[in-house]
């Protein structure tokens, strides 16, 4: 496995070859990652993953100190997973001068973590901006635990990138919660109740398929989650087209984010 840690000397051993395909991440990788990585290199022949935990998307310098970072443990499982190339850029290469830390995103689109994440996907928006443009990938392979996180790629950059999305489900334990590398700072306890929140929202999904006119349902369901995590940001049932609240018994989305102590996870279903 290649490292790189500048934009130049990556461009040069990538850029001519045809099928590449890049996952992007903040490291501390777990099996999700590992799930994109391995349809990645089914997909293309050459396959780059990034580590870099990006600053400008986290609205909180606490959340961003206390990130989780493992980055020798990430290389061993990169090179045991035969990656080709590692990109693990400093803040410096990243942020040169007059590189914009934002990308600004419409009033209609601030919804779910786009509100009560303020700055976030601007921050997303920008970081994947200067990514795509320079590695050019063919494809770009995500996760669909970030499933506004993906919309708003689409929506914003889709057009000004040669590469393709390939949007790659969800990966949960056996009890259903998205493995997240923010698991790793829940308690045990918070870890058992945020696995209680996954299998209610799955309860909650059967139901809303049954009588989703029925809006007494959420309100009752918050209840239950509100017993068993520190604070709902937010649980909204959405259009998963257009992240809109115009939703059919066959086409909607429940979105949730909740704050265990002071652990923020986010999860659609
Ligand atoms: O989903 C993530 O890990 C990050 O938001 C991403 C896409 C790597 C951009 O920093």
């Amino acid at each position: 496995m290649k490292i790189f840690e500048s934009f130049n000397i990556l461009k040069k051993e990538i850029n001519f070859k045809q099928n590449i395909g890049f996952v992007p991440t903040m490291g501390s990788l777990h099996r999700g990652h590992i799930s994109l990585i391995k349809i990645a290199k089914k997909k293309s022949k050459k396959v780059i993953v990034s580590i870099f935990v990006n600053p400008t998307q986290f609205n909180d310098k606490k959340d961003f100190i206390k990130y989780p970072r493992s980055l020798k443990k990430d290389i061993l499982i990169l090179k045991k997973m035969n990656v080709d190339y590692l990109f693990i850029p400093t803040e410096n290469e990243i942020y040169k001068k007059g590189i914009k830390k934002k990308i600004n995103i419409l009033k209609k689109d601030r919804v779910l973590c786009a509100k009560s994440r303020k700055g976030h996907f601007e921050g997303v928006l920008a970081i994947m901006n200067r990514l795509m443009k320079n590695i050019n990938a063919k494809y770009l392979y995500l996760g669909e635990k970030d499933f506004q996180q993906i919309y708003l790629i689409k929506k914003y950059l889709q057009k000004s990138i040669n590469s393709k999305i390939v949007s790659c489900k969800c990966i949960r334990n056996k009890k259903k919660l998205p493995l997240s590398s923010r698991n790793n700072l829940l308690s045990k306890n918070s870890y058992k109740r945020s696995e209680k929140i996954s299998k209610l929202l799955f309860n909650l999904k059967k139901l809303i398929s049954k009588d989703f006119k029925n809006i007494s349902l959420i309100n009752f369901y918050k209840y239950k989650i509100k017993n068993l995590c520190d604070k709902i940001d937010y649980l909204e049932v959405r259009n998963p087209n257009n992240l809109s609240s115009q939703i059919s018994v066959k086409n909607f989305k429940i979105f949730i984010a909740y704050k265990q102590k002071n652990v923020r996870l986010i999860d659609n279903i």
